[in-house]
């Protein structure tokens, strides 16, 4: 079939097979080239399908060899209807290191079940016997808790105060003021629960428990801090409290760890373009003007270089520097001081008029289709693809 983009706000309903498999591949070449003797050899990411997880999978395969067990909750293809993107790079990180000689399975299901996490457990046992890491890179509206069947729903409201700031409708280009009202009820208890660090230590606490952790294991989650610009709708709204639970759940993990000599971290990382930030609003404003700053800077980075730095620079380098709050900071460029100048001085200046020349629309919109496989180079989107893509290493 002929795949086109179809937009509704900040989703895009299809994916393009082709484009989402250029994107793994360009993202294999540049890990390629920055290879490791020291990084992780059997990895489980959670969440490995787009993003940060994605990245943080090639990372693991394609620069120290790592066996890698992905999960994620993708929507597989239909006749005439495309699969989620995720499923499309999924399959093409399979395809390319099933040629390479690289041991890579995926589970696609809820990562927040019993019967995802038994299921991975029970391939870890048989497969690779244990991992010496694990990746948790979920980014999820909503969680459906194993143990009481409750569902929660996650918000991104700002707490105590209506927050008014502008942000920009980025496939129109239009700059306006918004106002978020301020959470009520359980939202931010919700919130927690759907994006704070209960799952993830209760992954770890499985895995641990069935002694299919290695020594010396360490695992990482990702979280985000950001500027005062946007702090009353992130860091410290709703999503902003999730991260701190989160953050805390590093070091409890580190403690339960203590006889394998295991680590949690937290790596705050920097504002890119993902589907799960361009929900977030007032974010694509700061991150169309972020763009222009740091690549006109030359120090813009897309998720594979962070996470290459992560790996390379902090995770698996000689000497771990965290912050005073004990976090590993990749998001370092991102919060220069001329950085921050620079982007709040040209957010003063940004119009509907000013932006596609003070910022970086273009990039962000090419981000944003990139995602979904569209605007790639190099991919015909006027021939016949085949939309019914298979994960070769998709257990059942
Ligand atoms: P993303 O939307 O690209 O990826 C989310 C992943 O989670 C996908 O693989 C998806 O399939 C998986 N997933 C969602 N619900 C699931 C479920 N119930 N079961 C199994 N898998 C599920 O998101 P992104 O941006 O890569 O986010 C990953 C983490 O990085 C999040 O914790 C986010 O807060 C954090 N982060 C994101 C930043 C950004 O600017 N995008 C900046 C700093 C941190």
């Amino acid at each position: 079939m002929i795949i086109e983009p179809k937009t509704r706000g900040f989703i895009c309903l299809t994916a393009h097979p082709k484009g989402c498999e250029q994107n793994v591949l360009k993202q294999i070449e540049y890990i390629k080239s920055k290879p490791t003797t020291n990084g992780p050899k059997k990895v489980l990411v959670i969440g490995a399908s787009t993003g940060f997880g994605l990245a943080s999978r090639i990372t693991s395969a394609y620069g120290s060899n790592a066996s890698t067990i992905g999960v994620f909750f993708e929507k597989p293809p239909k006749e005439g209807r495309p699969a989620s993107p995720g499923w499309y790079n999924s399959a093409a990180f399979e395809n390319q290191a099933h040629k390479d000689g690289l041991y890579a399975k995926s589970i696609n299901g809820d990562a927040f079940s019993n019967e995802i996490k038994d299921q991975t457990l029970k391939l870890i046992k048989e497969d690779l016997g244990e991992i010496d890491m694990l990746v948790y890179s979920l980014a999820s509206p909503v969680r459906t808790h194993p143990n009481t069947g409750k569902r929660y729903k996650s918000v991104l409201k700002p707490i105590g105060d209506t927050f008014t700031n502008n942000t920009v409708d980025f496939h129109t280009g239009e700059v306006k003021e918004i106002s978020i009202e301020p959470c009520s009820g359980d939202d931010i208890d919700n919130t927690i629960a759907v994006m704070g660090g209960e799952d993830w230590q209760m992954w770890i606490d499985l895995l641990k428990s069935e002694n299919v952790l290695s020594k010396d294991f360490k695992t990482v989650a990702y979280s985000y801090i950001g500027p005062s610009l946007t702090e009353a709708v992130y860091r410290k709204g709703t999503i902003g409290r999730a991260k701190d639970d989160l953050e805390a759940t590093a070091f409890k993990i580190t403690e339960s760890l203590k006889d394998i000599n295991g680590k949690g971290y937290v790596s705050v990382n920097k504002a890119l373009v993902t589907q799960a930030s361009s929900a977030i609003p007032v974010i694509p404003l700061y991150i169309s003007l972020l763009y222009k700053v740091m690549k006109e800077k030359g120090i813009h980075e897309g998720c594979i270089e962070q996470i290459e730095r992560l790996f390379n620079e902090r995770l698996y380098a000689e000497d771990l520097q965290l912050d005073e709050q004990g976090r590993i900071r990749v998001d370092d460029w991102e919060m220069r001081d001329d950085v921050q100048a620079k982007v709040l001085e040209l957010w003063q200046e940004a119009t509907t008029e000013t932006l596609p020349t003070i910022g970086d629309l273009e990039g962000y919109k090419i981000d944003f289709f990139n995602l979904f496989g569209f605007d790639v180079e190099g991919v015909d989107y006027d021939k016949d693809v085949d939309e019914m893509v298979v994960i070769p290493g998709l257990q059942s």
